[in-house]
């Protein structure tokens, strides 16, 4: 007899990382696009085009983010190190970006002569190949590896690698792009592939005015609105759609109960728009949204609450000197019994 087992798992591993994202890509739009309201995941804001105008709205004077996370981590990255131990450690940093702020912190583990292997992970190829090139150029000691992947596949990677103590580096606020449940889910995952006693540190953008909220997601220049935009033409580009950008328009808001920051593309008319990776149209009405960004604001009691609901201690706190933005360590704790 002539038998034959088909090893799925063996299968779906041969087809390629940008095969799998671009199945996930389909996948979730027709999810979001079916919804109501309509909805498009944030991450995929992060084509080759987009971290680049990514990196040019962390230059915005309009972004306090950066700045203030900036402050935060040169005065206090000693600190951060002199929490860790002296031992080597694994630096996996989740949504790394182009890793400038990350910098101040590899340079005290260098001064502490910690040996450190750094894994930067990032969903975007093209951050991932600049942050490699530069960090290579200017460190030429660290061991690094990027992993192109989410958060998601992030998460059960770090499970497989934790044999040393890891330090996790979840820096920008990225964790406001989560809905509140669904940041702890993954702060609870987190938590489940990580050892005791391994660190988190994760950048909070903490509640204020909310006049400087808001031109912190509209600037002046409209590069926000052009990041925001590109969302549409990366479908196009990924999966053969037509959006017409002009026909859409970014509108960026507080949302006074939920305490996040959230970014919507208007459609300015009537409209059908044809996705050919799925086969499918999806029409719009005049003014209908699409949303596409969730930037949460925290108090430093939620972050608190949401820490300890998920396991972890807090180590430490550090705020920049205005008071708007947060840098917490946090320990995983398991009891052993
Ligand atoms: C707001 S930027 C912050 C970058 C950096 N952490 C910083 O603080 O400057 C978000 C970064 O996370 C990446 N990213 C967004 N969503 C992601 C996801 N679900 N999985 C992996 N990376 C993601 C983007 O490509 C981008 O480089």
């Amino acid at each position: 007899m002539n038998s034959e087992i088909i090893d799925l798992q063996a299968e779906n591993l041969k087809q390629s990382y940008d095969e799998l994202s671009k199945h996930k890509f389909a996948t979730d739009l027709l999810l979001g696009l079916s919804a109501q309201p309509k909805h498009i995941p944030s991450k995929y804001f992060y084509d080759d085009a987009g971290s680049r105008l990514f990196q040019q709205i962390m230059n915005l004077p309009e972004y306090y983010l950066t700045n203030c996370e900036m402050q935060v981590l040169e005065t206090h990255a000693a600190d951060i190190v002199s929490k860790l131990g002296s031992g080597p450690v694994n630096i996996v940093e989740l949504g790394a970006g182009d890793g400038s702020k990350t910098k101040v912190i590899l340079k005290s583990f260098f001064e502490k002569n910690i040996p450190i292997t750094y894994y930067p992970l990032d969903i975007s190829n093209d951050a991932l190949k600049q942050l490699i090139s530069a960090f290579g150029k200017e460190f030429e000691q660290l061991k690094i590896q990027g992993i192109q992947s989410d958060y998601e596949e992030g998460v059960r990677w770090i499970s497989k690698h934790n044999s040393q103590k890891n330090l996790i580096l979840f820096l920008g606020s990225n964790i406001g792009n989560m809905l509140l449940k669904d940041a702890k889910t993954f702060l609870r995952k987190l938590w489940k592939s990580l050892n005791h006693e391994d660190e988190v540190l994760i950048g909070f953008d903490l509640k204020k005015d909310i006049s400087l909220l808001l031109p912190a997601y509209n600037d002046s220049q409209g590069i926000t609105r052009d990041f925001n935009l590109n969302l549409l033409t990366h479908v196009n580009d990924r999966l053969g759609a037509n959006f017409n950008t002009d026909n859409f328009r970014h509108y960026g808001t507080y949302d006074a109960e939920r305490g996040a920051m959230v970014s919507y593309l208007i459609s300015l008319k009537s409209q059908d728009v044809h996705i050919a990776n799925l086969n499918k149209t999806f029409s719009f009405l005049p003014f209908e949204p699409i949303q596409v960004e969730f930037s949460y604001k925290f108090l430093i009691e939620e972050i608190e609450e949401i820490s300890q609901q998920t396991g972890f201690r807090i180590e430490a706190e550090w705020y920049d000197e205005k008071g708007w933005y947060v840098d917490v360590l946090l320990s995983v704790q398991k009891n052993k019994k």
